[in-house]
C-alpha cells in the first residue's frame, strides 16, 4: 500500500468524482478517531466508500448525457425529459412525467407558485425543474451530477446551475434568500454522515419552506414501515423555528414542508 496520506487520498481514482471537501471532512474526522495513518486511512476509505456507494456508474452517467443530447436535438418533449430522468433511482421513482407534475403542483399549492428553488443534494433533480422553467441552484458532492447540471444551463440554456460542496462544511449553502428549499431524500443520509447534521443544514437554510421527503419503499420496491418509521423521525428533528406546513404521501415518498415560524 506504501505511505498513506490525506494527498494521496484526494489524488485516488476511486473518488476523483467525489467533492474534494468531503475527502478532507472525513479524513479529520478519521484523525479524531485514530491515530495511526493507516487506521485513518482505512477508515477514510471506507467511510467514502458508503458515501459514494450510491453514485451514479460510470455507464449510467454515460447514459444521461446521451439521453440529455437526445432532449435537446430530439424536440425536448417529455418523453426525452421522462429517458434522461429514469436514468438516476431517485428521480426515476417519481415517474411518469405527469405525476411528477402533480407532485409539484402539490408542493406549490402549499409553498405558493415559485420561480426560484434550491435544490440541496439535488441529484438531477434540477434537470426537470430546468425543463419546466423553475430555476434552481443545486448542491451535490458528486460532481458527475453537478455537471450536468451545469450542461444544462451551458449548453442547452436552461434556468438551473450547480454547486459541487458538501452540506457538511461550512458555506456550502447559499447565504441568499430562496421561497423554497429541496431536502429529497436528503436528511436520514446526511444524518448518518454526522450526528446532528440534518439540524444543522435545515438551521443554515434561509428560505420561508424547507420541503424534505423520505423514501417509504426499499430500492426492491418493499414496503416494510418506513412511513412510519421517518414520521417518528421528522417528529424528533423538527427545527424550532419550523412549522409542518403540509404532510403526504406519494406511492414510494413521504414529503413534510416546513414553514418558518
Ligand atoms: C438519494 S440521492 C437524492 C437526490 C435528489 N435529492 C432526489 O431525490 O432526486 C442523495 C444525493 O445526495 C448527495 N449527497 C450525499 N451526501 C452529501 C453531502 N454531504 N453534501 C451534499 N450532497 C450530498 C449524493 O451525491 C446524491 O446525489
Amino acid at each position: 500500500m506504501g505511505e498513506v496520506s490525506l494527498e494521496k487520498l484526494l489524488q485516488s481514482k476511486k473518488y476523483r468524482d467525489v467533492c474534494p471537501d468531503t475527502v478532507r471532512r472525513v479524513w479529520g474526522e478519521c484523525t479524531k478517531k485514530y491515530k495511526k495513518p493507516k487506521d485513518v486511512d482505512k477508515a477514510a476509505r471506507e467511510a467514502l466508500h458508503g458515501i459514494t456507494g450510491a453514485f451514479l456508474t460510470p455507464a449510467e452517467a454515460r447514459e444521461i448525457a446521451w439521453a440529455m443530447q437526445a432532449w435537446a436535438v430530439g424536440g425536448r418533449t417529455d418523453a426525452q425529459l421522462e429517458n434522461v430522468l429514469n436514468k438516476h433511482a431517485s428521480t426515476r421513482e417519481r415517474l411518469p412525467i405527469p405525476e411528477m407534475d402533480a407532485l409539484y403542483a402539490r408542493i406549490f399549492e402549499i409553498t405558493g407558485k415559485t420561480d426560484r428553488v434550491l435544490d440541496l443534494a439535488c441529484g438531477i433533480n434540477p434537470i426537470y425543474l430546468g425543463a419546466r422553467g423553475i430555476k434552481a441552484t443545486g448542491v451535490d458532492i458528486s460532481q458527475t451530477v453537478v455537471g450536468f447540471i451545469n450542461t444544462f444551463r451551458d449548453s442547452y440554456g436552461m434556468p438551473v446551475e450547480a454547486i459541487c460542496a458538501d452540506l457538511l462544511c461550512p458555506d456550502a449553502i447559499p447565504r441568499e434568500r430562496f421561497d423554497v428549499a429541496l431536502l429529497f431524500k436528503a436528511l436520514p443520509l446526511l444524518e448518518r454522515q454526522r450526528s446532528g447534521a440534518a439540524a444543522d443544514v435545515m438551521g443554515a437554510i434561509d428560505a420561508k419552506y424547507i420541503v424534505a421527503s423520505f423514501p417509504t419503499r426499499t430500492l426492491g420496491g418493499r414496503n416494510v414501515g418506513m412511513a412510519a418509521h421517518y414520521a417518528e423521525w421528522m417528529a424528533g428533528h423538527l427545527p424550532r423555528d419550523r412549522a409542518v406546513a403540509g404532510r403526504f404521501e406519494t406511492g414510494n415518498e413521504l414529503f413534510y414542508i416546513l414553514k418558518e415560524i
